[in-house]
């Protein structure tokens, strides 16, 4: 099946009253175990490209990315969607929708108000004249390490949202509200209160960013207040990583290294069969 785009998915969830989660990716094993596991389970899904991966060439690039997942969701049934994650980069934007992403995140959350939505504008129209769904960030979701989720000036607010989406005419937003990325030096406290007023101003789809290391009881009322995008990243790379480690552990003194794809994949299945159940989608 061709890509779903990510904006319908984020209906079906709306329509479900939860979330749809997004995976960060950046090779062929970790986004053929999304897609297998999806599909297994029959949950819409999307698959998110973080570019500084792509940038750093930690990845095969924007275009070798967009083309590796798209053959893997020709396989199969269930809609999944492919999203650039985080950019702040107008042009990389243009290019990644013409590399085959069908949603896009502009990233402006760094800059006052009015500039967010002055920029955030520019891609909408850009992006939406080339068919592709556009998601930005009010507020500003920083980093677990810095302890930024306990940074409550950098919230999203209720009446601003609703403006910023009116105006802009994004597809989602990402709001602040407690979560930040990377590694939560305590257990994070979502602002529940928040979310649902956030949810009250505006129609827009909400994204929750930050997604490892949140407990799943704060997720699950997260979904039911509004938040129909979840992103995880941070997680799931670690499991990547110890795998291989793992791998080459139980390996040391077998020269075969063949069989690590699989391994690998047998392990961030097992992980996935879990996480997505979180969706009730
Ligand atoms: P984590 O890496 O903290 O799971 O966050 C992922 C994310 O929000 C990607 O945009």
């Amino acid at each position: 099946m061709a890509y779903e785009k990510v904006s319908n998915i984020l209906k079906m969830a709306e329509k479900a009253n939860t979330s749809a989660i997004a995976f960060n990716c950046n090779d062929y094993t970790m986004a053929c175990s999304v897609v297998e596991v999806a599909e297994e389970l029959r949950k819409p899904v999307i698959i998110m490209l973080y570019p500084a991966d792509s940038f750093q060439k930690n990845c095969c690039g924007i275009a070798g990315f967009a083309a590796t997942v798209k053959e893997l969701v020709d396989r199969v049934e269930v809609p999944i969607g492919l999203h650039l994650d985080h950019c702040s980069d107008f042009n990389a934007i243009l290019h990644a929708i013409q590399c085959g992403f069908t949603s896009v995140m502009y990233d402006g959350s760094m800059l006052p108000v009015e500039e967010n939505i002055r920029l955030t504008r520019r891609v909408v129209d850009a992006a939406h004249a080339l068919g592709a769904d556009v998601e930005a960030e009010l507020g500003h979701v920083g980093f677990a390490a810095q302890s930024d989720q306990e940074k409550e000036d950098l919230y999203t607010k209720p009446e601003v949202a609703a403006r910023f989406c009116r105006e802009t005419q994004v597809d989602s937003v990402a709001v602040a509200i407690g979560s930040a990325h990377g590694v939560y030096l305590e257990t994070p406290k979502l602002d529940l209160k928040r979310l649902e007023e956030i949810n009250k101003a505006t129609d827009c789809p909400l994204v929750l960013h930050g997604g490892s290391g949140i407990p799943n009881d704060q997720l699950e009322q997260a979904f039911r207040l509004g938040i129909n995008k979840f992103n995880v990243g941070t997680e799931y790379f670690q499991l990547y990583y110890d795998s291989i480690r793992e791998f080459c552990q139980l390996n040391a003194d077998k020269g075969n290294v063949l069989d690590l794809p699989l391994f690998v994949q047998e392990r961030l299945k097992a992980y996935l069969r879990v996480k997505m159940q979180l969706s009730r989608l």
